[in-house]
Formats: structure tokens, sequence, C-alpha cells
């Protein structure tokens, strides 16, 4: 019998601190006009001091499991899709492990920057497809707040913090995932980047972007990347009904939309509310969409994420709890 895998619940969590971009025009020379027409972004969320990534990751998980009506301890893999891990060890998804009580579960990162979401849904789809497991948990967490140069104008404004989660479960008829593109061009990796400390550097650890070229290859590769992805699913772009795309900039997805010849309303956007939460933007992104009634059962979604790598990935899947 044929094995598939789907998705069968979601959750997310947004720090209840709301940064504005009035907030921001009072810490750097910036405006909220200047932010709002460059990027789409009004505000984003910001962790309290005692938040980070696992604890974000943990919430939204919860939430996940919530729905899909599954008992932690029937969870066999956690993945957490995240660059900013409260620790370099142990992973952040162990920490995640322990705080749901999730005792069973295999648990791992992926460091795929903007684009780890996409690749841990594409390996928890791999292990549970291939019957090695049955409930997968994917997570993308990401906590920029603590990795940006608060006097940095040109990178302080986009960036915000948050989680989202997965369950992908075992199916035997729904088909779930109907292909995925990953890719990277480690060529780029100066781009845009985040020193640490086992690195060769002067012990300052804020994010670095070149934007004009980060923006450049963002608007290319979603256009590719998704054409890739529609064309491996056996699909047109026509076929699509909405594209989930992760949440930098409003301008990277108009410019995608012109290129691909899509309607912008084709694009799911929130990033007005959150800017880009890095690894968290899909999975939010999907959850708001599938709340606000965007998405119904039968219908033919693409993921797509790029960033740091310079990665990028896109997924086809057929929505459906099945
Ligand atoms: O997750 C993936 C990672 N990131 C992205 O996808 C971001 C991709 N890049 C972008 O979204 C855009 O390149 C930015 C929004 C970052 C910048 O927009 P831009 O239209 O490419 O502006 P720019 O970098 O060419 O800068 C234009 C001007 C510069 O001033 P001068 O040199 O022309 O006098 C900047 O110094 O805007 C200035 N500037 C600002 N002014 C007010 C840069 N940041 C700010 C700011 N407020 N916050």
């Amino acid at each position: 019998m044929a094995r598939y895998a789907r998705v069968v619940g979601w959750g997310k969590y947004l720090p209840d601190k709301v940064l504005t971009n009035q907030e921001l025009e009072q810490l750097v020379d910036t405006t909220d006009d200047w932010i709002f027409s460059r990027t789409g972004i009004k505000e984003r969320r910001i962790v309290a001091a005692d938040e980070t990534s696992s604890t974000m990751a943990a919430h939204a998980s919860r939430e996940a499991l919530e729905l899909s009506d599954l008992k932690p301890e029937s969870v066999d893999l956690i993945i957490v899709g995240t660059c900013t891990p409260d620790h370099i060890f142990p992973a952040c998804a162990a920490l995640v492990q322990d705080s749901l009580g999730a005792t069973k579960a295999a648990a791992f990162d992926i460091n795929a920057a903007c684009s780890g979401f996409i690749y841990a849904l594409a390996t928890a789809y791999q292990f549970v497809a291939a019957g090695t497991y049955e409930n997968a948990l994917v997570v993308g967490s990401d906590v920029y707040s603590r990795i940006l140069d608060w006097e940095d104008r040109n990178t302080c404004v986009l960036f915000g913090d948050g989680a989202g989660a997965v369950v992908v479960q075992a199916s035997g008829s729904h088909p779930g995932s109907l292909s995925f593109v990953l890719g990277n061009d480690g060529s780029g990796a100066s781009t845009i980047y985040t020193p640490g400390p086992c690195g060769v550097n002067d012990g300052r650890y804020y994010l670095t972007m070149k934007g004009p070229e980060t923006f450049k290859f963002a608007v290319n590769i979603v256009c590719e990347a998704t054409r890739q992805a529609v064309a491996a699913a056996n699909l047109e772009l026509s076929d699509i009904d909405l594209i989930i795309p992760h949440q930098a900039n409003t301008r990277i997805l108009k410019s995608a939309a012109k290129m691909l010849d899509l309607p912008l309303d084709k694009f799911y956007m929130n990033v007005e509310r959150y800017g880009n939460t890095s690894a968290a933007s899909i999975p939010i992104a999907l959850c708001e969409a599938i709340d606000e009634g965007h998405i119904k059962d039968g219908d033919k979604l693409v993921l797509v994420g790029f960033g740091g790598g310079l990665s990028w990935a896109a997924m086809v899947i057929e929505w459906g709890r099945g």
C-alpha cells in the first residue's frame, strides 16, 4: 500500500511585545514611511527577557499537537528549523522535546536560515513517507532580536521574533507533499550572515546583510524554485491555489508575482504585522492563511523560502487532513 505524509495540525507563537516603526524612529535614523514603503512592514514582535527560540517553539508545538489530537509521547521525531538556537548544543529540538514531554522522539535542528522550515518539513516527510516514523513535529522558530545590531538601521527594522509548527502524520491515501526543491549556493555565504563564537571573528555576533544583492537573489529564486517545484509535481502554475512565501519584503513578492505572471493575491502576506521572522515566517503564514479561510481541502499550495546560505526551498502540497 502506498504510504504518504500530510499535515494534520498547526500552531504558532508570537511574543506579546509589539515594536512599531514609530518606536524604531526613536532608536535609529529611520521613518515609518521609509520602512513601510521599502518593505511593507509596520510592526514586529520581540521576545521577553525569559523567552528563546525553544520556548517559542514549544508554545507553537503545543498548539499544533492539540489540534492533531496527538499526545507528546506519540511524537516520533522533532525537527526545528532555526539559526538562533538557545545554545550551540544541545539542539533547540532537544529543549522542545523536554518541554513537551515528547520522550520517545528523536530530536535535531536544521539550520538553513530562512529556508529552514521547508528543509525541515521535507526531511520529516521523507521519514514519515518511508515508514520510519508515524508522527513528526516540524517547527520554525527564530529570535533575530538577539542577533541584530539595534544601531544598524539597514537591518534592525526588518526582522521580528516568532515560531510556527506543524504535525506531519502518515497517511495511506492522502498525497500531502507532491514535490520539493531544496538548494543552496555557498558562494553567496557572505551576502547575509551572522558570525558565531566558533568562527574566526571579532566577537561581534550581529547579522550583516547586503540588502540589494539579497533582494535580487530573492526575487529570482522565488520564481525559479516555484517553477521547478510546480513542474516536479506535474502541475502548471495555473493549478496553484495559494503561494505561502517567506515573508521578508512585499516588494520581493510583488516583483516575483510580476515575473511569474501571477496576480498578487495568489501570495499570502502578513509581513506588515511581524516583519521577517526567518524560519518561522512560513509556518506562521500557513497558520494564519488557514485560520482566515484562505485554504480548503484539495487546494494546491506552494511553500517557498530563501535566505542565508544562500539557501532556497520550495514545496508543493495538496492540502487536506485526509
Ligand atoms: O530573509 C531574507 C533576508 N532578507 C531580505 O530578503 C531583504 C532583501 N533586501 C531588501 O529587502 C532591501 O534591499 C532593503 C529593504 C533591505 C533595502 O531596500 P533598498 O531599496 O534595497 O535600499 P538600499 O539598501 O539601496 O538603501 C537605500 C538608502 C541608503 O541610503 P543612501 O546610501 O542611498 O543615502 C540607505 O542608507 O536607504 C538607506 N536606508 C535607510 N533609510 C532609512 C537603509 N536603511 C534605512 C532605514 N531608514 N531603516
